[in-house]
C-alpha cells in the first residue's frame, strides 16, 4: 500500500526527531493491534530504548497473556515483561456492579500497576522513560473527547476508554501516538509493511477492560470468568472452523447475571444464560449484527450447552450500533 508505506515513512521520522538519541520510552501492550503495531513501529526506531509491559489484569480471554507474549517475543522480537497483577485487579473489583464504575476501577488499576512498572525500571535499571507510547486510533480520540460544533455533545460521558488521556498528571511522560489520526484498517496495512504476522493482524478488537465489561454485574461472583471464557472460546473456535472469522469485525460471548431453568438430560436444571455478539463494522463507531446461519447458530449453541456445565441457555444478540454499543456494559 503505497499511501500507509508513505504514513509509516513520516512517523518513523517523527519519532526519531521527537525521542532523539538518547531517550527511552514505555508503552503498555493491550495485545490489540493498535498498541501491538505501534510498538513494533517504535521499535523499529528505538531498539532497546523501548520497554513494553503486557499486565494480565484477570480480565483476559482463554489463554491471552500467553498466546500473545508468544507473539511478541517469538514474532516481533518486543522486549516485553508479563506483569500478573489479577489478584489484586479481581479483588478491587469485588462488589462492584455500575459499568461506569467498573470500568474506573479496571483503569485506575491499570495506571497503578503501570506506574510501578515505571517506578521499576528506573529503581532497578536506572532507566527514566520520557515517553509514553499510545495505539490511540482516530475514533478513540474523537468517541472520548468530540470536536465543538460536531454534534456529538454528549458521546464523552458515554463511555470512559481508559486508554485516552487517562494518565494522572504525575506520570510525566510526553505522548508518542503514532496513530492518532488513523482509522483500523490503515493500522492494519502498517502491521503488515512492518512484517506483523497476519494472523495477530487480523485479531478483532478487544477492549481495555476485557471480560470486565462483559460479564455484567458484578464479575467476582462464583466462577463467572471461567464460565464466560470456556463459552467464549467455543464460540470464536466454531466461528474460525466454519471460515467466518475474516467476515466479522468482532465476537464475544457475555456472561449475564441470570438465571433460567432448562432440562438436560433428565433433569431440571437451573443455570447461567451466555449472549453471543458478533458485528460487522467499518470502525466500531456503527455496527451490524451479523446474519449467522441457522447452522452455525445450531451448532454453537449445543457446543456451548454440552461442554460448558453450568450454561443451559445461548442467546444472540440481534442489534445494531446505533441503539446499542458493541460492548454490553
Ligand atoms: P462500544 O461498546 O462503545 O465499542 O460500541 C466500540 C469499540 O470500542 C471497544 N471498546 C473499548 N476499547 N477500552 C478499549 O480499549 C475501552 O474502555 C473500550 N470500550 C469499548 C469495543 O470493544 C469496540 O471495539
Amino acid at each position: 500500500d503505497w499511501t500507509m508505506a508513505e504514513v509509516l515513512e513520516t512517523q518513523l521520522k517523527l519519532v526519531a526527531e521527537q525521542v532523539g538519541p538518547e531517550e527511552h520510552a514505555i508503552c503498555a501492550l493491550s495485545g490489540g493491534v493498535d498498541s501491538t503495531v505501534a510498538a513494533t513501529l517504535i521499535h523499529r526506531v528505538l531498539g532497546d530504548r523501548l520497554h513494553c509491559v503486557f499486565v494480565d489484569h484477570g480480565l483476559l480471554r482463554y489463554k491471552e497473556a500467553e498466546r500473545v507474549m508468544a507473539t511478541f517475543t517469538e514474532h516481533l522480537h518486543l522486549p516485553v515483561t508479563l506483569v500478573d497483577d489479577s489478584a489484586k485487579m479481581l479483588a478491587k473489583l469485588k462488589g462492584l456492579t455500575d459499568p461506569e464504575a467498573k470500568r474506573k476501577c479496571i483503569g485506575g488499576h491499570f495506571i497503578e500497576v503501570f506506574d510501578e512498572y515505571a517506578k521499576k525500571l528506573e529503581r532497578e535499571l536506572g532507566i527514566k522513560p520520557k515517553f509514553l507510547v499510545q495505539g490511540t486510533l482516530y475514533p478513540d480520540v474523537i468517541e472520548s473527547c468530540p470536536p465543538p460544533g460536531s454534534g456529538q455533545k454528549h458521546s464523552h460521558t458515554i463511555k470512559s476508554h481508559h486508554n485516552v488521556g487517562g494518565l494522572p498528571k504525575d506520570l510525566q511522560f510526553k505522548l508518542i501516538e503514532p496513530f492518532r489520526e488513523l482509522f483500523k484498517d490503515e493500522v492494519r496495512a502498517i502491521g503488515r509493511l512492518l512484517g506483523v504476522p497476519e494472523a495477530f493482524i487480523r485479531r478483532h478488537p478487544f477492549p481495555g477492560p476485557g471480560m470486565g465489561v462483559r460479564i455484567l454485574g458484578d464479575v467476582t461472583v462464583g466462577d463467572r470468568l471461567d464460565v464466560l471464557r470456556a463459552v467464549d472460546e467455543i464460540f470464536i473456535e466454531t466461528i474460525k472452523e466454519f471460515g467466518l472469522y475474516d467476515q466479522i469485525w468482532q465476537a464475544f460471548a457475555v456472561f449475564l447475571p441470570i438465571k433460567s431453568v432448562g432440562v438436560q438430560g433428565d433433569q431440571r436444571t437451573h443455570s447461567h444464560v451466555v449472549g453471543l455478539r458478533a458485528v460487522t463494522s467499518g470502525d466500531g463507531m456503527t455496527a451490524d449484527w451479523y446474519p449467522f446461519t441457522p447452522d452455525f447458530l445450531r451448532t454453537v449453541s449445543s457446543r456451548i450447552c454440552n461442554k460448558v456445565r453450568s450454561v443451559n441457555r445461548v442467546v444472540y444478540d440481534i442489534t445494531s450500533k446505533p441503539p446499542s454499543t458493541i460492548e454490553w456494559e
